[in-house]
């Protein structure tokens, strides 16, 4: 069992998070891909807290929170091309929901590009639940691209996530 930690994005890693959103055949949630310029811009945001998540000291995978009206948008999550399907994008994501309500959040959000099949179903596992159709028409109006939108309920009270273990377990796996 490997344990992932987070921690705040420092800008000696913003090549690295460039470099996973620029590998080929990416579906990037940066449209255009991303540079460091645009992580010193999130930096400089105090709506936006950019995180890394390390295992074994090694940053594998990157996720941003934002703060909207109604809750926390988890936004830009991306693992390390090479990690994936071993079970770090859903610590990733449970440990961004500790976060968002250690923020107070009542509820999370991540939308998603339609085709982006591996993504939905990395955050259904999670326990995201689909919006109704009411509610995406709406989310969606005035958006670039149409997305689906699910939201975590972290109510009442800033509840805290689902619990689950704080390692995954499929590092050691296909270790190249
Ligand atoms: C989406 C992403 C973060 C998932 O990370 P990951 O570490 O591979 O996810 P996990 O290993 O925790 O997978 C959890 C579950 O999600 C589903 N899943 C993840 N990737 C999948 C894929 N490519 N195809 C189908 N299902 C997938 C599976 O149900 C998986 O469980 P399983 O491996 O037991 O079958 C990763 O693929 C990624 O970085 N993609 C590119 C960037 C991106 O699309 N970000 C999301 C923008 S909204």
């Amino acid at each position: 069992m490997t344990a992932l930690t987070l921690e705040p994005l420092s800008l000696a890693l913003a090549e690295l998070v460039c470099e996973w959103a620029c590998a080929s055949g990416e579906l990037s949630p940066w449209t255009p891909p991303p540079t460091s310029d645009d992580f010193q811009t999130a930096l400089a945001d105090s709506s936006i807290r950019p995180y890394v998540a390390r295992a074994d000291g090694q940053a594998v995978a990157f996720g941003e929170l934002w703060t909207e009206p109604d809750g926390i948008e988890l936004a830009r999550i991306i693992v390390d091309p090479a990690l994936r399907r071993r079970g770090i994008g859903t610590r990733l994501v449970l440990l961004l929901l500790e976060e968002a309500a250690r923020m107070a959040a009542k509820q999370a959000w991540v939308r998603v590009v339609p085709q982006n099949t591996g993504a939905l179903a990395c955050y259904t596992k999670v326990g995201f639940a689909y919006v109704s159709a009411a509610d995406e028409n709406r989310f969606n109006e005035g958006q670039q691209r149409v997305y689906r939108w699910l939201r975590y309920d972290l109510a009442p009270q800033g509840k805290q996530p689902r619990s689950g273990p704080d390692s995954f377990d499929r590092f050691d796996e296909n270790e190249q």
